[in-house]
């Protein structure tokens, strides 16, 4: 299994559909996975529930999606907070970190309403903490690193395959 990770809106999903479709591999979206299991949105589970029962859906939901041998799996921004997380996708697989800066992201995200961790009143503060907290994870998690700044995705796509 080859892993996306990086901060919401550094195009797991765009870059991860491409790739997947480049190599004729499935492309599985944990995010979207988590959301078929509990039969709601994301969003409303982290009200209703709060973050740590979501971290622990998405724990068993990796372990179960980094055991299949074949596809293409973007991940959800905070994955990498649980250390099972890291260990099950790096040991299991090949992870790519799409690496953006979080004024990257901001601009990205700025009027998407769907990510409950930004719903706050300064979003971008709230970007930078996460920066500052997950990019080492990412890079301790990751094989390698893509900087998804100023590339198209179809030229993210040719660097991942270049790098496997
Ligand atoms: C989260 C990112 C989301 C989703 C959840 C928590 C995070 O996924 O898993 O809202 O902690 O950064 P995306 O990275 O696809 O937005």
């Amino acid at each position: 299994m080859i892993a996306l990770i990086g901060l919401p809106g550094s195009g797991k999903s765009t870059v991860g559909r491409q790739f997947a479709r480049r190599l004729g591999l499935p492309f599985l979206d944990s995010d979207h996975v988590i959301e078929q299991r509990l039969g709601c949105s994301i969003r409303e589970f982290f009200e209703r529930e709060g973050e740590a029962a979501f971290r622990d859906v998405e724990e068993s939901v990796i372990d179960e999606l980094s055991q299949q041998h074949e596809g293409v799996l973007s991940t959800g921004g905070g994955v990498v907070l649980r250390p099972a997380n890291r260990v099950h996708l790096r040991e299991r697989g090949k992870v790519v970190y799409l690496r953006s800066s979080p004024e990257e992201v901001f601009r990205r995200l700025r009027h998407d309403q769907s990510r409950p961790l930004l719903q706050v009143a300064d979003p971008l503060g709230r970007l930078r903490d996460l920066y500052a907290e997950r990019d080492p994870l990412y890079r301790e998690t990751a094989h390698f690193l893509l900087e998804t700044g100023r590339p198209s995705v179809a030229t993210l796509v040719n660097m991942i395959v270049m790098q496997l």
